[in-house]
């Protein structure tokens, strides 16, 4: 991957400038950089390699060199506005996902924001936004993918499981072209913020619908219930003893209760 490559794949794409990186620690932190400088709306920064790569959470994120995507977008708020913001989880697991099925894979989104392919997770996002003052300046939307086999962490390091799209596939994908399907319908899902389609879209494609989850927030106790789908915001509903339970994304993990995960707390 190089920035010829990448340049190459993205033809005809309405996308910004690229900045390209063989190593850095974390392509959030360059686009949350460059943004100060505004460059254009859709300018994208990718790298062959993250040694800083962030999770949410705060958790570290995986990227060894030639093995996975790691590419983060600029978002304008002429593209992305204070009452959409909350929706951006969203969009962004639905680019992935969409981008792999177009790939004839067939996904599913475990709330808010992680693709999986037959149950491991081989994809995070990590939007972050900045501000000055109370004013959006952007939005960097982070998103990881495992491509080949060599991009998976260890089972040791991780809080669930992880695969990639090379396993899932059944043969080795190049980066670039899983990129452009990404971005492609990155730029189709930004076109839904704030309809009702988008929320719809995302909650049928949710892992676990209909299931018996535990979802432990930041504080307080875990809980368990039955998840039965989204709200028009993207927040999770929960059915808890009869009674629906509303989740906003912030800090929660999510876990489906008959699994042995369901104990770990993080
Ligand atoms: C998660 O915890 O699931 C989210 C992972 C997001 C990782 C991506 S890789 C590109 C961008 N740069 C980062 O440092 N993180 C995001």
């Amino acid at each position: 991957m190089n920035v010829l490559t990448i340049k190459q794949a993205l033809t005809g794409l309405p996308i910004g400038d690229i900045r390209f990186f063989d190593t850095v620690g974390s392509t959030n932190d360059e686009a949350m950089r460059w943004m100060q400088t505004n460059p254009p709306n859709l300018s994208l920064v990718l790298a062959d390699e993250q040694t800083q790569g962030r999770g949410r959470t705060g958790r570290r994120w995986l990227t060894p060199r030639g093995a996975a995507l790691a590419v983060s977008v600029i978002l304008h708020p002429a593209q992305i506005s204070l009452d959409t913001l909350p929706l951006i989880n969203g969009v962004g697991a639905l680019a992935v996902s969409e981008g792999l099925r177009h790939l004839g894979l067939a996904p599913m989104i475990k709330w808010p924001n992680d693709v999986l392919l037959n149950g491991l997770k081989v994809a995070g996002i990590l939007p972050e936004s900045q501000w000055m003052g109370e004013q959006l300046r952007g939005v960097v939307l982070g998103i990881g993918i495992n491509i080949l086999r060599a991009s998976v962490p260890p089972a040791e390091t991780v809080h669930f499981p992880a695969g990639c799209v090379e396993d899932a596939l059944g043969r080795p994908i190049a980066r670039e072209t899983v990129l452009r399907e990404v971005i492609v319908a990155l730029l189709e899902w930004l076109g839904h913020l704030g309809t009702p389609w988008l929320v719809h879209s995302w909650e049928n494609q949710l892992a676990f619908r209909g299931e018996m989850v535990r979802v432990v927030p930041p504080v307080g106790d875990a809980v368990e219930g039955l998840l039965s789908g989204l709200t028009i915001e993207g927040n999770l509903r929960l059915r808890v003893d009869g009674e629906v339970q509303v989740f906003t994304a912030g800090e929660i993990h999510l876990r489906p209760s008959h699994s042995p995960l369901s104990n770990q707390l993080s």
